[in-house]
């Protein structure tokens, strides 16, 4: 009888251990979950770690190695570094448009490694805006079309559509260019399409990866002089890759790479 007693007590204080333990556990994690005020506020993209390689044959390519960045709302942010530094590389893996081999980036609080590839696609769709070098605008579309038609894979209504898309068209300088094909506009203006296509959803992050790289340095001058009045006016937070200083002046704060790293 008294092993037996000697042994309920034990069992009634390893439980007790065991029930402390978890306590602490559930404490500690509620502790590293529970974003500071900081992030709350401040903080709408988080890269941790980020490592992306591309495998070429035998050889690896390490396009980025352990990269860590934190963005701000409503900053405008300027990649810089020289070709093959992981500039595009870096703005995919922000951007979603590919996936890191380890790391993670979250976007206003939300870990996209967690999503899976359809609740990514719709992440993509609702919260993020994308500006190209090559503008990818659909070519029988006229620039009205263009943006309506991303308007409308959201779900919204066709009036709706309609008259937000007139309305940031407007907002780019092409209110009276509406019915224009893409081929009868000169680059700057398909540039403005396109950037009018990325905000047309009010994205919380805009991206572009080297969006005046065919463009003159008026035109130049112009698509950024955009950006600057959409990140002023609407606290529209920008993420622009591109490789002229002088572009890279209208950022708040410019990162650099090299090799895949974070300079200084
Ligand atoms: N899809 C890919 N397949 C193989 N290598 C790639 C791929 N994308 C990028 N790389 C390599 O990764 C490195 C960084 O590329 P990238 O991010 O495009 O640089 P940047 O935009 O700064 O010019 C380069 O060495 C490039 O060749
Ligand atoms: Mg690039």
């Amino acid at each position: 009888m008294e092993i037996i007693q000697k042994q309920a007590e034990e069992a009634v204080k390893t439980m007790e251990i065991i029930q402390k333990q978890t306590e602490e556990a559930i404490k500690s994690t509620d502790e590293i979950q529970k974003p500071t005020e900081d992030t709350i506020i401040d903080t709408i993209i988080e890269g941790i770690d980020i490592v992306r390689t591309f495998k070429m044959g035998e050889v690896e390519v390490r396009a980025l190695r352990s990269v860590n960045v934190r963005i701000r709302r409503g900053e405008f942010i300027a990649i810089m570094g020289p070709s093959g530094s992981g500039k595009t590389t870096l703005l995919n893996q922000l951007g979603l448009l590919d996936t890191p081999n380890s790391g993670k980036v979250i976007i206003d609080g939300t870990d996209t490694s967690r999503l899976s590839d359809s609740e990514k696609g719709k992440f993509r769709l609702h919260n993020l805006g994308y500006v190209f070098q090559d503008y990818a605008l659909l070519p029988e579309l006229n620039a009205m079309e263009n943006v309506y038609i991303s308007l409308i894979m959201q779900g919204k209504s066709k009036t709706e559509c309609e008259s937000a898309a007139a309305e940031i068209l407007s907002a780019v300088g092409l209110g009276d260019r509406l019915q224009q094909l893409p081929s009868k506009m000169s680059g700057g203006q398909q540039q403005r399409v396109s950037i009018a296509r990325a905000l047309a959803h009010s994205p919380e992050v805009l991206f572009a990866d080297e969006p005046c790289a065919n463009l003159d340095s008026q035109t130049s001058k112009e698509v950024l002089d955009l950006f600057e009045k959409f990140n002023q006016e609407k606290g529209q937070t920008i993420v622009m890759v591109t490789h002229e200083e002088w572009h890279a002046e209208y950022a708040d704060r410019v990162i650099r790479l090299k090799d895949g790293i974070i300079q200084g």
